[in-house]
């Protein structure tokens, strides 16, 4: 079994690459760390790779980078995703500080990246804009929501943290409740991407900076059902949407098989579980306008 310890980075095709740059390093507050023809490589404030961006035709999610087990072999994972149906290959392009990478496409046709080698690229920067922590999640529209959850699971090794009825799944790759959702949808492709924040006052200064910059906020702060996380949303240069969060649940213990226990949990324990839509929305704070839908 293929065992990913988290998720690393994202890549995004964008028609428009100047303005990409600088919405994630102005706004969102990632470092420029390097830069080519054609693609810009952007680290959290630590120096790790979050985001890399990539001139193209239109806006969209292309790669997402885990970092595996260490030690992993990446014959015998090649071997696994075989026995899955899964034709993979080993590519060493990815971008500076990554090293070796097993490259494979999911059923919806992104490609996921597993590395054991990297890098950071600098460390302990200065950023202008928010300065998340972390990327944490990638939520995207589907057909299939059961589809994808199967393939993740199965060949992933994800775990079910929560449902909304039959319309969005939650999973984990390591404590935390969610790395990737998948929502069915009006459309194909990314819904939002989400970047972890170090507590409610970083979420206030990231509202302040964007009420500076004349970006509306989309939605929130609200507390969501399914993970509990307090997450506010915006739109980037690329009109897709950004979610800053904090207060994920976590799930310490595989074995207890419960989050761990916080005071805004209506469930004790709060387990893995089915949730109604409007619920799940919003536990506290306003539901979403139709823009979220979109
Ligand atoms: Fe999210």
């Amino acid at each position: 079994m293929i065992k990913l310890s988290r998720l690393a980075s994202s890549t995004f095709e964008t028609p428009h690459l100047d303005k990409a740059i600088a919405y994630y390093t102005d706004v969102n507050g990632l470092v420029l760390g390097a830069r080519e023809k054609g693609r810009a490589f952007l680290t959290s404030k630590m120096g790790l790779l979050t985001v890399t961006l990539e001139q193209g035709g239109e806006a969209r999610l292309k790669r997402l980078s885990f970092e595996v087990a260490p030690g992993a072999n990446f014959g015998d994972m090649g071997k696994n995703l075989s026995a899955h149906g899964v034709q993979s290959e080993v590519r060493s392009d990815i971008g500076p500080g990554v090293g070796k990478v097993l490259a494979f496409d999911d059923p919806d046709g992104v490609t996921i990246e597993l590395f054991t080698e990297w890098q950071y690229l600098g460390s302990h920067h200065q950023v202008s804009g928010a300065g998340p922590l972390k990327l944490g999640h990638i939520a995207r529209l589907v057909d299939d929501p059961r589809a994808m959850a199967k393939f993740y699971c199965d060949v992933l090794g994800f775990r079910v943290s929560d449902w909304v009825e039959d319309v969005a799944v939650f999973l984990r790759c390591n404590p935390d409740h969610h790395t990737v959702n998948f929502f069915r949808g009006p459309r194909r492709g990314m819904h939002h991407v989400a970047f972890e924040m170090k507590d409610f006052a970083h979420i206030q200064n990231a509202c302040e900076l964007l009420a500076l910059r004349k970006m509306p906020i989309n939605w929130g702060p609200v507390r969501h059902g399914p993970g509990h996380n307090v997450a506010v949303y915006h739109r980037n240069a690329d009109d897709q949407l950004v979610e800053f969060f904090i207060e994920l649940d976590q799930m310490k213990d595989e074995d207890l098989g419960y989050f761990d226990p916080r005071p805004w949990h209506h469930d004790t324990p709060q387990r893995p579980k089915t949730w109604d839509r409007k619920t799940a929305l919003s536990l506290c704070g306003p539901l979403p306008g139709p823009d979220y839908g979109r």
